[in-house]
C-alpha cells in the first residue's frame, strides 16, 4: 500500500519556442490543460506500475478539483480521503515548455489547506507500506505525514521539490531523500545537512539517470536515450515508480533502474502524466502517448 500525501494541480501549459524576456509578450504554439502537481503525479506514475495508492490532499469546490477526482479514480487511485474546499480554488501551475528548458509558477490554492489535524485524522488508520511525500504542501503536513508513517513501520520517501532548506528532523524521518542534481546540491550546503544523511540520497540526474548508495559507494544507474518533448512531470515519475517498486519489495538497486527507465518514457510526450508508462510498457519499453 502506497500512501502519497501532497499536490494536486491543474497544469495550464503553453509552448513556446523560448521563455519571454521581462517586460516581453512573444507568440505561443500551443495550449493545454493537463492533470498535475507533484502528490498526484506520483499517486498516477505509481498506480500505472500496479501499486495500490491512496491519494491525501485537498482540491477546490470547483469543476478542476470534480475533474481532477474523476482522472484519478479512473487510473485506480483512491480519493476517498481527498477533501474539496470551498473557500480556496484547486491549485494550478503554469507552466511554459520551451525548446530547451521549462518554467513553472505554482499557486497552492486548496493545496495550501492541508494541515497537520487533517494529515493526523487521515493518516491514524494509514496501512504499513510506503509514504511518499513531497514539498507543495505546508511544511506542518509534511513532518505530521512522515512521523505517522515512521510510527507504523512503514518506508518513507521524502522529494525536496520544489527546494527549501529540511529541519534537521525531516533527515531523521525519511528512509530515503530524493532531490534533483540542483536540489541535491543546495540540500548539501544547507547547514542541517551532515554526512551521515549521505547515504539516504537518491538524487536524479536528467538524461544521466539517477544515482544511490549500496554499501556506501555512490552507484550511478544510466538512463536509456530518448527524445524529450516536455521533461515536466520527469522526477514525479522517477519518485511514484520507486514507491511502486520498493512496496513491491524489490531491492532498492532494481527499483532505481525500473524507476529511471519509467522516468525515461514519461518526457517524450507533453504533459506530466499523459507519457508515465504502466507496468506492460514498462518491460516491453516501448514510448507511448
Ligand atoms: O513536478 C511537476 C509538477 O510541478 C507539475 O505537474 C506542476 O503542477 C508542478 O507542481
Ligand atoms: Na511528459
Amino acid at each position: 500500500m502506497i500512501t502519497v500525501a501532497g499536490s494536486l494541480n491543474i497544469d495550464l501549459v503553453t509552448e513556446a519556442e523560448r521563455f519571454p524576456l521581462p517586460g516581453e509578450t512573444i507568440l505561443g504554439t500551443g495550449f493545454s490543460t493537463v492533470f498535475g502537481g507533484k502528490g498526484a503525479n506520483q499517486a498516477v506514475a505509481a498506480a500505472r506500475l500496479g501499486g495500490k495508492v491512496k491519494m491525501v490532499g485537498k482540491v477546490g469546490n470547483d469543476l478542476y478539483g470534480e475533474s481532477y477526482l474523476e482522472h484519478l479514480k479512473k487510473e485506480a487511485v483512491d480519493v476517498s480521503n481527498v477533501k474539496p474546499v470551498t473557500h480556496l480554488p484547486t491549485g494550478t501551475a503554469s507552466i511554459v515548455v520551451a525548446e530547451q528548458d521549462n518554467q513553472i509558477i505554482v499557486v497552492a490554492g486548496a493545496n495550501g489547506n492541508v494541515d497537520r489535524a487533517y494529515m493526523k485524522e487521515t493518516l491514524d488508520q494509514m496501512k504499513k507500506g510506503v509514504l511518499l511525500v513531497q514539498l507543495e504542501i505546508p511544511d506542518e503536513a509534511v513532518e505530521e505525514a512522515m512521523q505517522a508513517a515512521k510510527a507504523n513501520g512503514s518506508i518513507v520517501i521524502l522529494n525536496p521539490a520544489p527546494f527549501k532548506p529540511l529541519p534537521a528532523e525531516w533527515w531523521e524521518l525519511a528512509d530515503y531523500v530524493t532531490p534533483n542534481e540542483h536540489e541535491a546540491a543546495a540540500l548539501k550546503k544547507d547547514s542541517t545537512f551532515n554526512e551521515a544523511y549521505r547515504e539516504k540520497l537518491i538524487v536524479t540526474r536528467g538524461s544521466e539517470g539517477a544515482s544511490f548508495f549500496e554499501n556506501g559507494e555512490e552507484v550511478l544507474v544510466p538512463a536509456p536515450k530518448v527524445t524529450p518533448i516536455d521533461t515536466t512531470g520527469a522526477g514525479d515519475t522517477f519518485n511514484g515508480a520507486l514507491a511502486a517498486f520498493l512496496d513491491q519489495g524489490f531491492e532498492l538497486r532494481t527499483a532505481v533502474e525500473k524507476a529511471v527507465k519509467a522516468a525515461s518514457m514519461s518526457i517524450t510526450a507533453l504533459g506530466a502524466q499523459s507519457a508515465m508508462p504502466t507496468l506492460q510498457q514498462l518491460e516491453g519499453g516501448e514510448g507511448h502517448a
